[in-house]
């Protein structure tokens, strides 16, 4: 291990993250009755400019007034670059304090930005008397906020996750595509010819860079990474299919655009029973390889060592969390 020791933040279990416009009032019930772990309520892009104003009374009238059943609560507030940021954080936190668990700054820029932020919420906070503490999540969403990823991450105490928002970094980054989330099928690789004359096209996953460079800068933070947004919420299987690879990649959690996306993100981001049974035998025989003096055994014909330790108990301890027999 490195001297530098990485402290956790403050840990939540984020395997679903829904996205609740407070435009729409008739939703707050629905959302705090459903299964996501954490809930944003949206003040930014699911907004029309017109009902911004009203949009926030919304928000504070529903943290005060829903039991939203010991659930996450996030405020998405607007950008920085905006006139409605500063009266999104300053009316929230001052007519409904401390409620909010969470605020997620979208389209993070710079490490400046967070500062701002940070310095406006811990003066509320003290004028407000409220000793519960906001955390930060920011989303990763522009070439400039992936250029300054690292800064970005270590900016404050508060940061807790970064989130990666696919539709606006596609625009940023001028990428040409009008998809949120997915794969592309511009982008593969063609075969050259094989000794039958063929060859197969295949696709690669367009986002894997943005994604990996999240989980790194997150992880070197100690911050939860999530991955954003998959917008065709018709398509189970798509959605199950882009949660999986983030999840091997090292996302905790995804977002959900919609309520049929929870319980998929749920399920991809918790272990299944196949999964703890196989971690208690890595353990179990690492324990066995300890007692005998050696540090690398084999398990059904593979290499197990001590990160295969660290490993299976990320998963056993997650799997404890979720109250699930390990
Ligand atoms: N939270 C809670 N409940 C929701 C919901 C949400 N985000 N989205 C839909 N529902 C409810 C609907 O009210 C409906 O409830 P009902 O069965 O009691 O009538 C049910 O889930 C099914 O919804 P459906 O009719 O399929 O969707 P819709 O046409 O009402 O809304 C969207 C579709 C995409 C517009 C809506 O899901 C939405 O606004 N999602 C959030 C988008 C967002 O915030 N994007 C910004 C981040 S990328
Ligand atoms: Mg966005």
């Amino acid at each position: 291990m490195s001297f530098t020791i990485v402290e956790p933040v403050t840990s939540r279990l984020n395997r679903s993250e829904l996205a609740v416009p407070c435009s729409r009032t008739e939703l707050f019930e629905k959302a705090a009755k459903g299964s996501a772990d954490v809930i944003f309520l949206d003040l930014e892009d699911a907004v029309a400019p017109d009902d911004k104003e009203r949009a926030r009374k919304n928000c504070v009238q529903a943290l005060n007034d829903i039991d939203w059943r010991g659930k996450t609560i996030s405020l998405r507030v607007n950008g920085l670059d905006t006139h409605w940021m500063y009266r999104d954080v300053v009316d929230v936190l001052e007519g409904a304090p401390g409620k909010l668990d969470l605020i997620m700054i979208p389209k993070a820029g710079t490490a400046a930005d967070i500062y701002a932020v940070d310095m406006l919420v811990t003066q509320i906070e003290a004028a407000t008397k409220v000793s519960k503490r906001i955390g930060f999540e920011m989303i990763i969403e522009t070439a400039l906020g992936m250029q300054n990823i690292d800064a970005i991450a270590g900016a404050s105490k508060r940061n807790e996750s970064l989130h990666f928002g696919v539709a606006d970094y596609a625009a940023s980054t001028k990428a040409k595509t009008v998809n949120i989330g997915g794969p592309h099928p511009q982008y593969g690789v063609l075969t050259d010819t094989d000794a039958e004359g063929k060859r197969t096209y295949f696709w690669g996953d367009v986002w894997h860079y943005a994604i990996s460079r999240m989980v790194v800068a997150a992880r070197a933070h100690g911050l939860r990474p999530i991955d954003g947004p998959f917008g065709d919420f018709s398509d189970a299987e798509g959605f199950r299919a882009q949660a999986n690879r983030a999840a091997v990649l090292g996302c905790e959690g995804k977002w959900a655009i919609h309520p049929s996306q929870i319980a998929l993100a749920n399920e991809v981001f918790g272990p299944s029973t196949e999964e703890i049974a196989k971690a208690k035998r890595i353990l179990d025989a690492m324990l066995a390889a300890q007692r005998e003096g050696k540090g690398a055994v084999a398990l059904d014909g593979k290499l197990i060592d001590n990160a295969s330790i660290k490993q299976a108990e990320v998963l056993l301890n997650m799997a404890k969390r979720l109250g699930m027999a390990v």
